[in-house]
């Protein structure tokens, strides 16, 4: 099995699953006060390329922005409120930029999956840029952040910027090719909808060398089988019933 798998068994989805609004700094000290020592977040780009925390393509279900993300200068961007739409307690919570959280993450010691998430039309330079950014701010750092993404051309941008940074193909279905898939980016895993979980799966991807995780695991029972199957991780919402430290 690969050898380059420093992370722990849970994962706290986009930050602080549904206790806090993802993909803000507010979301990943949630998940850090619940045992999490690995959070995932959704990382784009700005207008003018500057890397940093949304899911959506648009702005108008996280922030009080509306209309496409991609399409802001970074500038414009941390005035919104990122937080508001959660409720009252986080009114004001700012779009989170790459860099603080990155920062946030290494000195409290928590291991990063950055999930690479380009507006549409913009996978290969996100690519290039999040890989770019992450080995800069990680650069010393023990634990290197696992990059991951649904799009193979944000996968392969990052793979030619910095190979030594630990890639995960990031699958809604999982393809009859992934073995080939995940040699063609030089993968360390595969990160699955957990639903297509099995034990049978599981074995082939660890035959295969290879590490593999489930999202998003939001029933207590449901985690601890795919855990019981020798899945490597999973990434739940549910941060007080699916805890690391039960
Ligand atoms: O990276 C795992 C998971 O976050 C993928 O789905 O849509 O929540 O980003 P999504
Ligand atoms: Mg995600």
């Amino acid at each position: 099995m690969s050898a380059s798998w420093p992370y722990p068994t849970h994962i706290a989805h986009r930050g602080g699953g549904r206790l806090a609004p993802e993909n803000t700094l507010a979301a990943m000290r949630v998940g850090a006060a619940h045992g999490f020592r690995m959070v995932e977040f959704d990382v784009k780009l700005s207008r003018d390329n500057v890397a940093f925390l949304l899911h959506d393509d648009d702005l108008d279900r996280t922030t009080d922005g509306c209309g496409p993300a991609g399409a802001l200068p970074y500038t414009e961007l941390v005035l919104l409120d990122a937080g508001g739409w959660h409720s009252p307690d986080y009114v004001g919570e700012p779009v989170a930029s790459f860099q603080a959280v990155a920062r946030y993450a290494i000195a409290n010691h928590i291991a990063c999956n950055v999930e690479i998430k380009p507006s549409p039309g913009r996978e290969a330079e996100t690519g290039t840029a999040v890989a770019l950014t992450a080995r800069a701010l990680w650069q010393g750092a023990t634990v290197a952040p696992l990059l991951s993404s649904f799009s193979e051309a944000s996968l392969a941008a990052a793979q030619t910027a910095a190979p030594e940074l630990p890639r995960a193909l990031l699958v809604e279905q999982v393809p009859v090719d992934w073995r080939e898939r995940l040699a063609k980016y030089d993968c360390v895993a595969l990160n699955i909808n957990q639903r297509d979980a099995t034990p049978e799966l599981i074995a082939d991807v660890h035959a295969a060398g290879y590490r593999i995780a489930a999202w998003t695991v939001n029933e207590p029972a449901r985690a601890q089988l795919l855990l019981s199957w020798g899945m490597d991780a999973i990434f739940t919402d549910e941060l007080a019933s699916i805890s690391p430290l039960a």
